[in-house]
């Protein structure tokens, strides 16, 4: 799986929780960090290249952990590669069935709140309730940093969920990994009123039912190994993860490296 930087692992932490006896490759392209103020070409040329890399290291199935990504390149990575992708988008379905007031609120990057697969969505699953859309610039860049528990967050996450109060709205969805992280003081400051829905889970579930479908999966009896990879600073990632962690995140332990021949 792969995502711009550490947000995916949000997902990462939900597919290991299903498959533990699963090899994960985690790949955090956070070099090109941040895809949401890149535009669509870059973001496919950076997805391919990504791809490239989990498939010649065995991969079967490539999970693609962000929405900025899916939203600009998995039409794309389809088209390009023959092994099937699971990617994401902000869960406005479950949130127009779950608004008593017929008001959701999305909050997602800048490039996702462009993206025609947004607006698509919006049609398909936006035609009884109003959707309102809230584009933020600088907050995936605060996780990025590992920055989830510090004052300067906390006032960007309230700009940010000030309009979802002001809207009316009573259901709010995360529509950018990064934003996982953040769930617990984005739900404070939304308040009591306000459904916060954020889809690693539901993304985990899929790619489970994908991978069954597959044929049946080999099991390792000493547990699934998590490599993470970047296209950054190794130590620099390592640090990130480890703030995470520290912040409560439950992280699964990597390896130094699967050896290649075992790979598949
Ligand atoms: N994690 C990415 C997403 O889910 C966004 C972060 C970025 O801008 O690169 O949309």
């Amino acid at each position: 799986m792969f995502d711009s930087g550490v947000g995916g692992l949000a997902v990462l932490i939900e597919t290991h929780r299903l498959l533990p006896d699963e090899d994960i490759l985690y790949y955090a392209d956070s070099a090109y960090f941040p895809y949401g103020s890149r535009p669509p070409e870059q973001i496919r040329e950076r997805a391919a290249a990504v791809t490239r890399i989990l498939l010649d290291r065995g991969a079967r199935l490539i999970v693609v952990a962000c929405n900025t990504a899916t939203s600009a390149a998995i039409a794309y990575l389809r088209e390009t590669f023959d092994v099937p992708f699971v990617g994401m988008e902000p869960a406005l379905k479950p949130a127009a069935e779950r608004t008593l007031a017929g008001k959701v609120a999305l909050l997602v990057t800048p490039q996702t709140a462009r993206g025609q697969k947004l607006a698509a969505l919006i049609d398909r699953y936006g035609a009884e309730v109003a959707v309102r859309t809230i584009a933020a610039p600088d907050l995936a860049e605060r996780v990025e940093a590992g920055a989830i528990d510090d004052p300067a967050t906390r006032a960007l996450v309230r700009a940010y969920v000030a309009p979802v109060r002001a809207s009316g709205a009573d259901v709010l969805a995360l529509g950018c990994t990064h934003y996982a992280f953040l769930r617990s003081m984005i739900e404070e400051e939304a308040g009591d009123g306000v459904l916060v829905i954020e889809p690693s889970a539901a993304v985990a579930r899929q790619a489970v039912r994908v991978l069954d479908s597959l044929g049946p999966r080999e099991r390792r009896a000493s547990g699934g190994r998590v490599l993470y990879l970047t296209s950054g600073n190794d130590a620099a990632f390592a640090a990130v993860r480890a703030r995470l962690e520290a912040a409560g995140a439950a992280l699964p332990p990597g390896v130094a490296e699967v050896p290649r021949a075992e790979e598949g």
